[in-house]
């Protein structure tokens, strides 16, 4: 069996966890707002045309933000179809998916729902097709409290007090050619230094987000960051990145593994933002956050493509489960299994160790694209396997995270000799609790934890929750919703010194301590 020692002391800290860590995205892509948040007219929705199944599931999540209205789908965007009466808005084609977007759900539409579910929206304007003025304007919309056009139109529209939306993304994914209106790491700094001038000059609060490199197969990778933060560096507090992890057939214990992928990310946004500060003597003081504003498993279960290669060149995704110019069409609606729950929190332990540099991370999506929440047309809703991983990380994901001393058994994988048993402490001070997430990677055997914790005067160990089972394909279907879910082990025969991980499996351990 193999072994793994983890020593944490209260005294070493990565960081606070910010209540922003936990937070997910809407786009208007497939069912994720129409079918998803909005279905009006029926029975299991309210007034407004919210599903409230959706919105007991959401609060369930506790969730910091919520990313809308895109992803791909801003950057042909116009916010101003989606505003005012229902029956005079335009139906528009939406590029980024090849659907018919028929605006009956708009930016005042998401604020009531927001609201409704306790979450703040955090905005992304379209920088891609839209103009910096339009992007301004919006923020007059949603934040100016009266006496100009935009915001007294909010007014008429029915909203009289402003949303004072802090959290704004200058863009979506602006680096790649598939965005309408891609450009150049410098065009895009220029536009990103207008807007954000232009933005705040309407309300000096907000808090704005640059897009940042996404994905390493491109070939301007952190270069565009190195670009684009030469400029941007004093307009802005956060730089984006996006990180979706796939099951191409690497083998489960490689997949387990793909936590350190995300890991190697996060430290090259880091390394390209520590350059980036040093070329910035007059901002020594000022740190920007990473908004990791997209983030999940995605398999690409329904995009055509003959190899991964072809992800490379891709302008235009091309989907196997519709047609183009539908109304939001039943596209994206990855299936997860057992497996994928399991990669899904060992990014979660990931993301924590990265606390002192990440301080916003949206699950991508929320509700049927690519999602832990499915819904059906008949008002049921699914939770997905990855449902519970993620549910499991914004309820006892919540304190301080400890620094580890690792000596651990290493396994050989697609990212180098790493830990077989990867960790993540989360200190709960208030409560006096210790939470330890731990992903056992070892398909075959179970492994053992020890842990030395130093600081406490007590520790006992209360639970042991473990997510794992033999059919690491298994997935949670309308028929059979609770075929895959966390169970409790017992902690009678465990200890400190000697903690089991089943095999492939992915745990969360909690004390009652006393300091
Ligand atoms: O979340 C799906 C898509 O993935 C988003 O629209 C885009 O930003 C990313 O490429």
């Amino acid at each position: 069996m193999m072994k793994s020692t983890y020593s944490y002391d209260t005294l070493f800290p990565i960081g606070n966890i910010d209540p922003k860590v936990w937070s997910s995205f809407t786009e208007h892509l497939g069912r994720s707002i129409y079918g998803g948040i909005y279905d009006p007219d029926k029975p299991f929705s309210d007034k407004n045309g919210f599903r409230n199944d959706v919105k007991t599931a959401v609060k369930d999540l506790n969730l910091g933000v919520i990313r809308y209205p895109g992803g791909n789908f801003v950057s042909n965007y116009d916010w101003k179809d989606g505003i005012g009466p229902k029956k005079d808005r335009k139906k528009r084609m939406d590029f980024a998916w090849s659907t018919v977007e028929p605006n009956q759900f708009g930016i005042d539409d998401f604020c009531a729902w927001a609201k409704e579910v306790g979450v703040e929206p955090m905005i992304a304007v379209n920088l891609g097709t839209g103009s910096i003025k339009s992007a301004a304007e919006l923020v007059e919309y949603c934040n100016h409290d009266s006496g100009t056009y935009w915001s007294d139109l909010r007014i008429k529209n029915g909203h009289r007090e402003p949303y004072n939306i802090k959290y704004w993304c200058l863009g979506n994914e602006m680096e790649g050619d598939w965005q309408a209106g891609h450009m150049s790491a410098a065009q895009y700094a220029d536009k990103a230094r207008e807007a954000a001038k232009m933005m705040k000059w309407v309300d000096s609060d907000i808090k704005l987000v640059a897009c940042g490199s996404s994905y390493e197969m491109l070939p301007t990778y952190l270069k565009w960051d190195e670009t684009i933060m030469k400029q941007l560096y004093p307009y802005v507090d956060y730089i984006s990145t996006h990180n979706y992890n796939m099951n191409s057939g690497q083998g489960a214990q490689n997949f387990l593994a793909s936590w350190k992928q995300l890991d190697d990310h996060i430290q090259n946004t880091k390394n390209v933002l520590n350059y980036s500060k040093s070329l910035q003597p007059k901002f020594k003081d000022k740190d920007i956050k990473i908004c990791l504003d997209e983030w999940n498993v995605w398999n690409m279960q329904d995009i055509k493509m003959d190899s991964l290669d072809d992800l490379n060149g891709m302008t235009t995704f091309e989907l196997t489960d519709a047609k183009k110019w539908e109304e939001h069409p039943a596209i994206l609606q990855e299936k997860y299994s057992l497996l994928d729950a399991l990669v899904v929190g060992g990014l979660g332990i990931t993301i924590l160790n990265n606390v002192d540099a990440v301080e916003i991370a949206c699950l991508a999506q929320l509700l049927n694209v690519i999602s832990p929440i499915t819904t059906d047309e008949d008002g049921h809703l699914l939770k997905q396997t990855i449902y519970y991983p993620f549910q499991l990380l914004t309820e006892y994901g919540r304190g301080e995270v400890l620094k580890p001393h690792i000596e651990s058994d290493t396994q050989s994988t697609d990212y180098g000799d790493i830990p077989v048993v990867e960790t993540a402490t989360v200190y709960d001070k208030a409560n006096q609790q210790l939470h330890v997430f731990a992903l056992n990677s070892d398909t075959k055997q179970s492994s053992t934890l020890a842990l030395h914790l130093t600081g406490f005067k007590s520790i006992n160990l209360t639970e042991h929750i473990t997510f794992t089972g033999d059919d690491l394909k298994a997935i949670n279907t309308f028929e059979n919703p609770n075929n895959v879910i966390p169970t409790k082990l017992s902690t009678e025969n465990e200890s400190l010194d000697n903690l089991t991980l089943p095999k492939a499996s992915w745990n969360v351990l909690t004390f009652d301590v006393a300091e």
